[in-house]
C-alpha cells in the first residue's frame, strides 16, 4: 500500500517527467521543423535524379514494390539479380550512410565490402557531382517508403562467382572520378555530356562492348566508339552518334526532345527497351536537360563501328515507286511483298509511310535500316508497345507475330522492308532469324 505522500511524490515526478519529454518533444518537432524545408527540396531534387538514372528499371521486379528489388537481369555472363534499395533495415539500405552509398555509385563496393558487378551501372554513375549524390541518397533515405523484401542470391557459374574478380576488372576496365568539365564547351553542352555519360548511362546500351563485358569508350573523348551501336539481350541499340542513316545525324534537336519525351516522332517510335526507357526514365526530363542532351548529341562526329555499311551513300528514289507500285496493284513478285500484304500492310501502309505518331514510318527509318537486324527480328517475332507518357498517354502497340509466321517468312518480309521503298539495308536470313527466336523461346504454333 502506498501512503497519500507517495502518491503526490509520484504524481509531481510524474509532472515533471511529462514536462521534460513535452519540452524535449518540442525543442526536436521545432529543429524538425526547421530543418524540413530545406531536405524537402533535396528529397525532390533526389526523386528527379533517381528517374533520369532509371532506378526503378532494375530494382523494380515485375509486379513488385518499387525499388524493393529481385529483378532478373539477363546479362552474357548469366543471370544476376537486382536488390532491394529501399530504406528497410534488414533487407534494404537502410543501413547505409552517405558514404556507403557514394561507395556503391561510384566505386560499385557495397557497405559490407563486397563487390557488384557491372549490370549496375556503377562505371557510368562514378560521374555524379557530391550535391547530386546527396541529394539521391536523401531521396532514398526518406522519400522512398521501406518494404521489407529478402534479395535473391546470385549464382553465377566459377570463376564469376568470385565477386573479387570484379576489383580486377576495375582496375583494368573502370574509369573512375566524377564528370570533369570540358571548358572550351557552353554550359549546355556540358550538363548534356553529364546526363549521358552519368545518370542517363545511354553508353551502357548504345556503346559496343569489348571482350571483358566493358564498354569501348565512356565518352567521345575516347574517340569514334562512343555511342557507336551496340546489341543487348536481342536488341540492337541504334547508334547516337552523328551517321547519316542509321545514327543522329539528320535529326533535328527538338526530334531528339520530342522522342525522348514522347517514345515517337514523325520517323521513328522507340520500341522494345528504349521504350521502357523512355517510359520510366526520359519522359520526365525538363525540358532545359532534353535539350541538354540533344546539344551534346548532336555534337558527336559519325561513329566507326564494325559492320557498318556505307552509311552516306544516297539513297535510290527509283526503289522506292516500285515496291509501293507492286503492292498497290496486288504484285506479290517480289519476295516477301506477299508476307508484307498479309500481316503489315494495315498499319505500315503500302507507301511503308505508316500513319504519323500512330504507325511507325518504315521509310529510311534507322530501326529498319541498322546493320544489325536484330531489333527488327525481335520486333516482329514478340511485338512491342509505345511508353505510355504524360504528353502522348496511348500506348500503340504492333502485335507479335512469331506463333504465326515461319523463320522463312520473318526473313523474307523483313527483308522486302528493308530494301524497298529507298531502303537499302542487307537483307535478313533464315538462321538469323532462327537464332533469335530461340533465344527468346518463342514457339510457332500455327502451321
Ligand atoms: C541496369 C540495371 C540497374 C540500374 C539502372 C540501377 N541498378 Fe543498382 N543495382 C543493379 C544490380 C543488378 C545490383 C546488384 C549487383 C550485384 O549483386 O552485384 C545493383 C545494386 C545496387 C546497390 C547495392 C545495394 C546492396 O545490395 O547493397 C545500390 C545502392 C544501387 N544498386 C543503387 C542504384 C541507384 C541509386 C540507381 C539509380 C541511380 C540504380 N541502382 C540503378 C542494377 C541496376
Ligand atoms: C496493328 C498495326 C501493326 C501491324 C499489323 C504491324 N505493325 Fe509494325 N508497328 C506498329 C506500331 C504501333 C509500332 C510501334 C511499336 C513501338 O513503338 O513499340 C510498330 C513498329 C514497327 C517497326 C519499328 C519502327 C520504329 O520506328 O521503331 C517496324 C520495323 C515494324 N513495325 C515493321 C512491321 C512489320 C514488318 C510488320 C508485318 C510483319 C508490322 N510491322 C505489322 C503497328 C503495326
Ligand atoms: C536499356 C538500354 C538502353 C538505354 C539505357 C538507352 N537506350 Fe536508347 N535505345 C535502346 C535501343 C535497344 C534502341 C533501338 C530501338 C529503338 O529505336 O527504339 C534505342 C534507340 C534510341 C534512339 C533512337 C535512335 C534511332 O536511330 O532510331 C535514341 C534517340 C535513343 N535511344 C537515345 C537514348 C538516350 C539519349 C539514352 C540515355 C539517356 C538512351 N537512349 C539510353 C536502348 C537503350
Amino acid at each position: 500500500m502506498k501512503t497519500p505522500e507517495q502518491i503526490a511524490l509520484h504524481s509531481r515526478l510524474a509532472a515533471v517527467v511529462i514536462t521534460v519529454v513535452f519540452a524535449a518533444l518540442m525543442i526536436a518537432f521545432c529543429t524538425m521543423a526547421q530543418a524540413a524545408p530545406a531536405s524537402q527540396e533535396l528529397v525532390q531534387r533526389g526523386a528527379y535524379l533517381a528517374r533520369a538514372g532509371d532506378c526503378i528499371a532494375c530494382h523494380t521486379a515485375r509486379e513488385g514494390q518499387p525499388f524493393a528489388g529481385g529483378l532478373p537481369l539477363n546479362t552474357p555472363i548469366g543471370i544476376i539479380y537486382s536488390t532491394n534499395i529501399t530504406p528497410d533495415l534488414e533487407t534494404g539500405i537502410g543501413r547505409y550512410s552517405r558514404d556507403d552509398f557514394e561507395k556503391v555509385m561510384r566505386e560499385g563496393v557495397a557497405k559490407d565490402g563486397h563487390h557488384l558487378y557491372p549490370a549496375m551501372p556503377y562505371t557510368s554513375y562514378a560521374r555524379l557531382t557530391q550535391e547530386d549524390l546527396s541529394a539521391l541518397y536523401a531521396w532514398f533515405t526518406q522519400g522512398v517508403e521501406p518494404v521489407h523484401n529478402p534479395n535473391r542470391r546470385t549464382r553465377l557459374s566459377w570463376p564469376l562467382s568470385m565477386r573479387s574478380l570484379m576489383a580486377v576488372w576495375n582496375g583494368l576496365y573502370f574509369k573512375k572520378g566524377e564528370y570533369a568539365v570540358d571548358p572550351d564547351k557552353s554550359a549546355e553542352w556540358n550538363r548534356g555530356a553529364y546526363l549521358v555519360q552519368g545518370l542517363g548511362h545511354c553508353g551502357d546500351c548504345h556503346t559496343p562492348r569489348g571482350i571483358a563485358g566493358q564498354v569501348k569508350a565512356v565518352s567521345e573523348r575516347d574517340g569514334g566508339r562512343y555511342l557507336a551501336g551496340a546489341t543487348l539481350d536481342n536488341w540492337y541499340a541504334s547508334p547516337l552518334a552523328g551517321d547519316l542513316e542509321t545514327g543522329l545525324k539528320a535529326w533535328p534537336k527538338d526530334e531528339i526532345v520530342e522522342f525522348l519525351r514522347t517514345g515517337r516522332t514523325a520517323r521513328v517510335a522507340a520500341i522494345g527497351i528504349m521504350s521502357e526507357v523512355v517510359g520510366k526514365s526520359t519522359q520526365y526530363l525538363t525540358d532545359p536537360d532534353l535539350m541538354a542532351i540533344a546539344e551534346y548529341l548532336k555534337s558527336l562526329p559519325p561513329s566507326f563501328n564494325e559492320g557498318q555499311g556505307n552509311a552516306d551513300s544516297a539513297m535510290q528514289a527509283s526503289e522506292e515507286s516500285a515496291a509501293t507500285r507492286a503492292l498497290r496493284a496486288g504484285d506479290t513478285g517480289i519476295p516477301g511483298s506477299r508476307d508484307y500484304l498479309d500481316n503489315c500492310n494495315a498499319c505500315h501502309r503500302s507507301d511503308g509511310s505508316g500513319a504519323k505518331r500512330t504507325f511507325p514510318n518504315l521509310v529510311k527509318n534507322e530501326v529498319v535500316n541498322a546493320s544489325d537486324p536484330t531489333s527488327l527480328i525481335h520486333l516482329v517475332l514478340a511485338g512491342s508497345s509505345m511508353p505510355s507518357t504524360q504528353t502522348a498517354p496511348s500506348a500503340l502497340a504492333m502485335p507479335d507475330f512469331g506463333w504465326r509466321l515461319s523463320d522463312e517468312e520473318v526473313a523474307d518480309v523483313l527483308s522486302f522492308v528493308r530494301g524497298s521503298w529507298g531502303n537499302h539495308a542487307a537483307g535478313v536470313s533464315r538462321d538469323e532469324v532462327g537464332r533469335v527466336r530461340k533465344s527468346l523461346a518463342i514457339q510457332k504454333t500455327v502451321r
